[in-house]
């Protein structure tokens, strides 16, 4: 189990001290401080990964792998520690399966490109399954489109969990490759990964988690997963954009060409040939966003500080409440994905009755409370729920039962202001909601 459902011998997280450390909670916003319940999307920066980037620009900068004077191996040193404080987040069994990227975006890409067009072939299936953000899906439609390959899609039920019996019937397709998320960003359902990972290498496919929504909320082991690719973003844990993790097994990094060709990858280049660099700088062409993986090692220092379980028993505890809060308190409103905390990460997606998900995340602004409004990149999910749009809250360190109580009332606000007649608000929703 990756993600723990349970909460026992957990260390209860302190929100209130931990904000002290995320200097965007000293901004006034209108005299009010912020409640940031979009941590899903990207989450906020501690005092440390911002010194840790600034420390990095101001007095060791230089680039990695090259300079023989002394910043030049701090820049190496740093960096090359953080890859093994990535590995160790993730409990890889070697520093040297971990590929620095931008994000889990081009980490899924760069699987496709190298690992898909060496290995995906007419006729092969790809596995995806109807949960999956743009980034799972897409790049496998632009390779699914150059090689004439299928893709198939494990359905979901109504609460937004995979259907099992669904999975094992796509399964006898025999599919090269299976890719799915590990924690969905539309619903925060948890998928049972682990045991999706054992049955697809029972019909000999790979396996691909897409980490971005699951490293952040808790301990994550990839050994113990036993999947064949991992990727997560370094800006939804705490870390800087520019930063994320592509984990492959070493054999497979080893075997795979390279994604993109320039210094750094190479070990000779010739006019006519080039030999390539071991993993993983095969993978990583050019100077790298060094300053961004300096600061992913810092957020990860800050994580684990804390430690994940606890991590993932305070956002249990969040989701708890708010499961049980923001029915009660805001009439009508229509929770999505599974009912249960137990079988989702603290993601809370929601839609209020007759009122535009975009008009809520606008006025709850007006009360410092930032929201998601819209398809969270996850379209196809959406159209598979009948929805155009939905708002959605998540949660981090940061984040407390306080903001969930914000949240309550700024929504009770939101609809008094759309319930009274003839209101500017109401007519422009009608307005809008009538041209759509
Ligand atoms: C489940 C999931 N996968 C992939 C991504 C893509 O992450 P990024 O935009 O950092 O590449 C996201 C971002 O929201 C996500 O939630």
């Amino acid at each position: 189990m990756t993600l723990r459902t349970d909460m026992d011998g957990f260390r209860p997280i302190d929100p209130i001290t931990i904000r002290h450390d995320f200097p965007i909670f000293e901004r006034d916003f209108a005299g009010r401080r912020l409640a940031y319940l979009d941590s899903a999307s990207t989450s906020l920066k501690p005092r440390t990964v911002i010194d840790a980037v600034t420390g990095y620009n101001a007095r060791y900068t230089a680039n990695v792998h090259r300079g023989i004077y002394t910043t030049g191996e701090e820049a190496t040193a740093a960096y090359e520690a953080a890859r093994v404080k990535s590995a160790r987040f993730i409990d890889a069994r070697d520093s040297h399966e971990i590929v620095f990227v931008r994000n889990a975006t081009e980490a899924i890409n760069l699987v496709a490109y190298s690992w898909g067009r060496r290995n995906i072939r007419q006729a092969d299936t790809i596995l995806l399954t109807e949960l999956e953000h743009h980034a799972n899906l897409v790049p496998w439609q632009l390779l699914s489109q150059e090689k004439d390959a299928d893709l198939e899609f494990v359905a979901i039920d109504e609460q937004g969990r995979l259907n099992q019996e669904s999975y094992d019937v796509l399964l006898r397709t025999r599919p090269k490759l299976v890719a799915f998320t590990q924690v969905s960003n539309g619903l925060g359902t948890i998928n049972p990964v682990r045991e999706m990972v054992a049955k697809a290498h029972d019909v000999g496919a790979l396996v691909l988690i897409d980490g971005a929504q699951a490293v952040p909320h808790g301990p994550v082991d990839v050994q113990d997963l036993d999947c064949d690719f991992y990727v997560f973003s370094g800006h939804k844990v705490l870390g800087p954009t520019g930063s994320g993790v592509l984990w492959a097994r070493k054999e497979l990094l080893d075997e795979m060409p390279p994604f993109m060709g320039g210094g750094e990858m190479i070990r000779e280049v010739h006019l006519r040939r080039t030999t390539f660099n071991d993993v993983p700088w095969k993978f990583e062409a050019g100077t790298p966003d060094i300053s961004a993986a300096i600061g992913l090692g810092a957020a990860i220092d800050y994580l684990t500080a804390i430690g994940m379980d606890n991590v993932r028993a305070h956002e249990r505890d969040l989701t708890e409440y708010a499961l049980e809060v923001l029915p009660r308190e805001v009439p009508g409103i229509r929770i999505l994905g599974p009912r249960s905390a137990t079988e989702r990460a603290g993601i809370v997606t929601f839609n209020l009755p007759d009122i535009h998900p975009h008009d809520v995340a606008t006025l709850l602004d007006r009360e410092a409370i930032a929201i998601r409004a819209g398809h969270h990149c996850t379209q196809p999910l959406h159209e598979r729920l009948g929805e155009d749009a939905t708002a959605r809250a998540s949660f981090n360190v940061y984040s407390d039962r306080d903001h969930i109580d914000r949240l309550a009332a700024g929504l009770r606000k939101v609809q008094r202001i759309f319930e009274r007649p003839g209101s500017r608000a109401a007519v422009a929703s009608q307005a809008v909601a009538a041209a759509r």
